[in-house]
């Protein structure tokens, strides 16, 4: 188990921590996963680009600009790592961050996401100070929709042909929260 130090927020069920060693497999083995690949933009992930992905994480810090940081997410109980939440912040205007998300599928369907994110906004907004969220999903991946509307993210526009996918160019949907709104609900 890391250090308290490698912790950034946590919930009941899970702790969203800096990325380390022991997660390359589990990394690894949903990154590989064609069902998770299926709207993202890499294809025949490997274990060597885990490694180094993971590896490279480890050596980084939060909330600097023009950078992504990957958040792991893990189990309260055990340490293991379930998914990831990256956070990008923007060069051109910091406080506002994009986000992106993955869950293992063996932990899907039973709100850890939700969980999680709930959590990261909390910290986004309230620990790091942002001004607003953003976030892009590709217009056919439903369980990604539901995730940010459940969030009470609201759907600002449809970006035609937005994003090169696997050969193909693909509509995304961009959804934003602001930290005004945020507060309101949940101070
Ligand atoms: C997007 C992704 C993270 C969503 O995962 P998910 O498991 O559907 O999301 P959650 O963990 O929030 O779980 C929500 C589901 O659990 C159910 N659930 C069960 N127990 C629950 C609980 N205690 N609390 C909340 N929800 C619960 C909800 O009803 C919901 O099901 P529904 O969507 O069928 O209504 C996942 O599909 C994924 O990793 N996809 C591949 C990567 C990707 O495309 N990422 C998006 C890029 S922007």
């Amino acid at each position: 188990m890391k250090n308290a130090n490698s912790i950034f927020t946590r919930t009941n069920r899970v702790v969203i921590r800096q990325f380390d060693r022991q997660d390359i497999e589990a990394f690894y083995q949903y990154r590989a996963n064609p069902s998770i690949a299926k709207f993202q933009s890499w294809e025949n992930y490997t274990y060597e680009d885990a490694e180094s992905f993971v590896q490279h994480q480890m050596t980084q810090k939060p909330n600097q600009p023009g950078t992504w940081f990957q958040y792991a997410i893990a189990l309260s109980e055990s340490n293991q790592l379930i998914g990831d939440c990256a956070i990008h912040t923007l060069d051109s205007e910091p406080r506002i961050v994009e986000i992106g998300f993955t869950l293992a599928p063996e932990y899907q369907g039973m709100g850890y996401i939700h969980e999680a994110l709930s959590s990261i906004f909390e910290y986004i907004f309230m620990t790091l100070n942002k001004h607003k969220i953003i976030a892009f999903t590709d217009v056919r991946n439903e369980k990604s929709i539901r995730v940010l509307e459940r969030l009470e993210m609201r759907r600002e526009g449809h970006l035609l042909q937005n994003y090169m996918s696997k050969g193909h160019w693909v509509d995304e949907y961009q959804y934003a929260l602001l930290q005004s709104e945020w507060a309101a609900k949940h101070h």
